[in-house]
């Protein structure tokens, strides 16, 4: 595993768009597997800015989405479609056929993560998955539970997601409930991955992942089985994980 320790959000933002960057310029046809989040949206900035000059092109590029709420439309202004439409995707020259994100308002949530599942298959799986971590150690929407769940599924968000989440929301009773959301099996399937987590409010979550016992308690916990993971938080994200490796 790489860590790199940044010393705040900006310069965890350039590194993390290194990285990512760095998938796309190797391999321009590839699969990146996208996450929304407050933490992303410095690294999402910083490669608009180098597509805008030219720099670095998407035109080529595939993309899977982690997740999305359930029973939110893709116009939503809290849809994970609408936060990738206004984040990344209107302002590089990804071709929006190209990108994928579940379906938020599919009448069966069963065929439509089956069918997500499939469209993810059928690319190959991502080359670089992106993720974030949430306070309680989930990734995508997969919350702490009693065992791994493989493939794409819907989810019961817990609690202390939907308190998390309620600052986005007019109020935490706006927030879904549920969400369909990639399953740790489809995620440790992508050939690389990079967590970006930044500020100390996720200390104990990058701690308990990478530190503690690997444990379906602690969802991103399995990314310590992963034969490749790159590390980009900044030094509030990083302290207690980095005083652990001292
Ligand atoms: C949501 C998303 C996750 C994300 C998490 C943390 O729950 N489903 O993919 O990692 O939020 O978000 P933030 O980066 O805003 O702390």
């Amino acid at each position: 595993m790489r860590i790199y320790c940044e010393k705040d959000y900006n310069a965890m933002s350039r590194r993390a768009a290194a990285v990512i960057a760095a998938q796309v310029v190797s391999k321009p046809d590839c699969v990146l597997g996208l996450a929304t989040g407050s933490t992303p949206i410095g690294a999402y900035k910083q490669l608009i800015e180098w597509n805008k000059q030219g720099d670095l092109s998407f035109a080529e590029v595939r993309s899977v989405n982690l997740d999305e709420y359930y029973g939110l439309a893709p116009d939503h202004d809290q849809s994970y479609r609408y936060f990738m439409q206004t984040n990344l995707f209107d302002h590089v020259d990804i071709a929006v056929e190209n990108t994928n994100v579940p379906s938020g308002l599919a009448a069966d949530p069963a065929a439509e993560c089956a069918r997500y599942e499939q469209v993810v298959a059928d690319l190959g799986y991502a080359d670089l998955q992106l993720l974030g971590l949430g306070r309680n150690g989930h990734i995508g929407f997969n919350e702490p539970c009693a065992d791994f769940p493989a493939a794409t599924h819907l989810v019961d968000l817990t609690q202390s997601t939907i308190e998390a989440n309620a600052r986005f929301f007019a109020s935490a009773d706006d927030v879904p409930k549920q969400a369909l959301t990639m399953g740790i099996g489809t995620i440790m399937k992508a050939r690389k991955i990079l967590v970006v987590a930044s500020g100390a409010d996720k200390a104990d979550a990058v701690w308990k992942a990478f530190s503690g016992p690997i444990t379906p308690e602690v969802p991103a916990s399995i990314l310590q089985l992963h034969p490749d993971v790159t590390l980009v938080g900044d030094e509030s994200a990083l302290a207690k994980l980095m005083e652990d490796k001292a």
